[in-house]
């Protein structure tokens, strides 16, 4: 019998195309927005489905797996996976995998982006411009602050934060300064990257601190109120990893309070909900998820997803297992 597959949402072609080569019987939410999980859990109980490909508003437990009980592999088309309880899916012999591809150097992109929007306060003058409001040029309007030669301290530099510890050096001769779990010796050896065990120590020295860190237990709420008053008062913070890695109500406060200089968002810790008084700061720029919305990066990871649900039906262990 063909291989059912249930993807949860439209994804790229070349992903479906794949799977559908493969003979493999392919059906899609039909909906624009993401589907509740009563709405997935409806679809999935139509049929005997094989896999499913899951993304990363789907929040994919227990509730789901019982609705799916054939379900061996749900792909998640997104490097990260917070949104899938791996626990559950373990103690039941489900295989889950993520997209991890070489379209991290977007995410790395959109987080120089945001600190370049911050530092040369590039979004706030372009509303002003388009507003009408520009009458003459003047020393005194919008002054920012140089990435040359300041120091970016990276909270994790796996795949993104490595990459963008290497466009800050070779682009803006930044110091790179990091803790994680893990050395990077590469970046260490490369871009002069200085490792520190302790988050607080990196937080102390930064001028800009970058979260890349995946979404755990051990990371939600790592940037609290305590800790977001040990940056620098000029500091900035970027997040393109997930919202529940920062206190955004803290966040706020301390924006407001000139605790921190700015912050540059991708994620947010309610999304899509904001937390109350973040949309009024001048000195944030926020964007709506969209770090690795590149039609290269989007492909690819309809390719991953694919290719990890083709590999995990061929027997094979997916290179994406996580
Ligand atoms: C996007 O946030 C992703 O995890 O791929
Ligand atoms: C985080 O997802 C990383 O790969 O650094």
């Amino acid at each position: 019998m063909n291989k059912k597959v249930f993807v949860t949402r439209k994804i790229p072609d070349l992903g479906i195309d794949m799977l559908k080569a493969k003979g493999y019987e392919v059906d899609i939410y039909p909906g624009d927005s993401a589907p509740t999980q009563k709405q997935i859990i409806k679809y999935l109980k139509k049929k005997p489905y094989d896999a499913v490909v899951t993304l990363l508003t789907d929040c994919i437990d227990a509730k789901v797996f019982d609705a799916v009980p054939t379900a061996k592999i749900f792909a998640n088309y997104a490097v990260g996976f917070d949104n899938i309880d791996l626990e559950e899916a373990k103690k039941r012999g489900i295989t889950v995998t993520n997209t991890p591809g070489n379209y991290s150097i977007c995410v790395a992109e959109h987080a120089i982006a945001l600190m370049l929007g911050l530092t040369t306060r590039m979004v706030e003058a372009d509303s002003f411009t388009k507003k009408g409001r520009y009458k003459g040029w003047s020393p005194n309007i919008f002054i920012g602050s140089d990435l040359t030669s300041k120091t970016l301290g990276l909270i994790g530099a796996g795949r993104i934060g490595e990459k963008v510890a290497i466009i800050a050096s070779k682009g803006f001769g930044m110091n790179i300064i990091y803790c994680d779990i893990k050395r990077n010796e590469s970046l260490e050896e490369n871009y002069g990257a200085r490792f520190i065990p302790m988050v607080e120590e990196v937080l102390r020295e930064a001028d800009v601190v970058s979260l890349h860190v995946p979404l755990l237990d051990s990371t939600h709420h790592l940037m609290d109120a305590s800790r977001l008053k040990m940056m620098k008062k000029t500091a900035f913070l970027i997040n393109t990893s997930r919202g529940p890695v920062v206190d955004e109500k803290a966040l706020v406060k301390a924006l407001q309070e000139g605790v921190i200089a700015g912050a540059g968002l991708d994620v947010y810790e309610f999304e899509p909900k904001l937390v109350p008084g973040l949309v009024k700061l001048s000195n944030t720029i926020l964007t709506p998820h969209i770090a690795s919305a590149r039609e290269s990066a989007r492909n690819e990871m309809a390719r991953l997803a694919a290719q990890n649900v083709i590999d995990f039906f061929d027997g094979k262990i997916p290179s994406n297992k996580v």
